[in-house]
């Protein structure tokens, strides 16, 4: 049997320097896909709201959305652990609230973590939630749930206070528990600095080689994505090309009478 890779893999991946690699998917064939490959985490992030579902944003996204989408993910993951995303007012409203929405992702979306957006005031949420056993990862940077507070998807950490508030952030939220944090479009060596801070794995997407690891978004990694791709993003396939040329097959050969032809048909 294969054996899952647990949070303790994790750490001890940061401690003796090997890199960790996360991508965020949302369906059974691609997680089934990229767990056969070695990828060590799978997150179900609430980017699935500008991927699958079509919104400009992830505020739309809803606990029904991720359980149902981080079910599906957690079949296709055998060795990766699975991080399910809390997706925008499934916290932040009371510790309460929290951790019953987070154990329903836990419970009924079979990950094994879940992860939230926010610096120092989510740490009391954060540790009701390892109180009763709900492993949590952090997310700060460009939070995509703080968008319109950033007044877009803009770089963070480029002054001199934001910079400070965003190491202090990471700090508070490691003292708080948290097993890993996702850093997301800082500088790089703000990123830096926060990796030797921690004690902790971060988690790098656009925030430069020096973090823990690296995620990506699968739809941006393989080209599928219909969003204008950041500068972080390295497409090391392009899907929709290859989606396009076999739709435009399928068409003319059926419009030529080409498809289906014999070897196709039933006797
Ligand atoms: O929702 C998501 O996919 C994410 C990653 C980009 C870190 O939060």
């Amino acid at each position: 049997m294969i054996k899952k890779v647990t949070i303790k893999n994790l750490q001890k991946m940061k401690e003796e320097g090997e890199k960790i690699t996360m991508i965020s998917v949302y369906t059974y064939p691609l997680s089934k896909i990229i767990d056969q490959m070695g990828i060590d985490t799978i997150l179900v992030g609430d980017s699935l709201g500008m991927t699958i579902l079509g919104f400009e944003d992830t505020l739309k996204v809803t606990l029904e959305d991720m359980i149902r989408h981080t079910q599906a993910v957690s079949r296709g993951a055998e060795r990766a652990l699975v991080i399910g995303d809390l997706p925008f007012l499934s916290y932040g409203l009371s510790k309460e609230e929290t951790i019953k929405h987070a154990g329903m992702l836990i419970k009924e979306g079979n990950c094994q973590a879940v992860k939230l957006e926010g610096g120092e005031e989510r740490t009391e949420e954060i540790q009701a939630l390892l109180e009763i056993g709900v492993p949590v990862m952090g997310h700060i940077g460009l939070t995509p749930t703080y968008v319109n507070k950033f007044g877009g998807f803009k770089v963070q950490g480029k002054s001199q206070i934001a910079e400070t508030k965003l190491l202090e952030d990471a700090i508070k939220l490691e003292d708080a528990g948290v097993f890993s944090i996702v850093i997301e479009s800082v500088p790089w060596k703000l990123a830096k600095q926060i990796t030797e801070e921690l004690t902790i794995p971060t988690i790098g997407i656009g925030a430069g080689e020096y973090c823990d690891g690296q995620v990506l978004v699968i739809d941006d990694l393989i080209g599928l994505s219909l969003i204008d791709k950041p500068k972080f993003v390295k497409k090391y396939a392009n899907v929709q090309e290859i989606v396009k040329k076999a739709v435009k097959d399928f068409i003319n050969e059926v419009k030529e009478g080409k498809y289906p032809s014999e070897e196709f048909r039933y006797g």
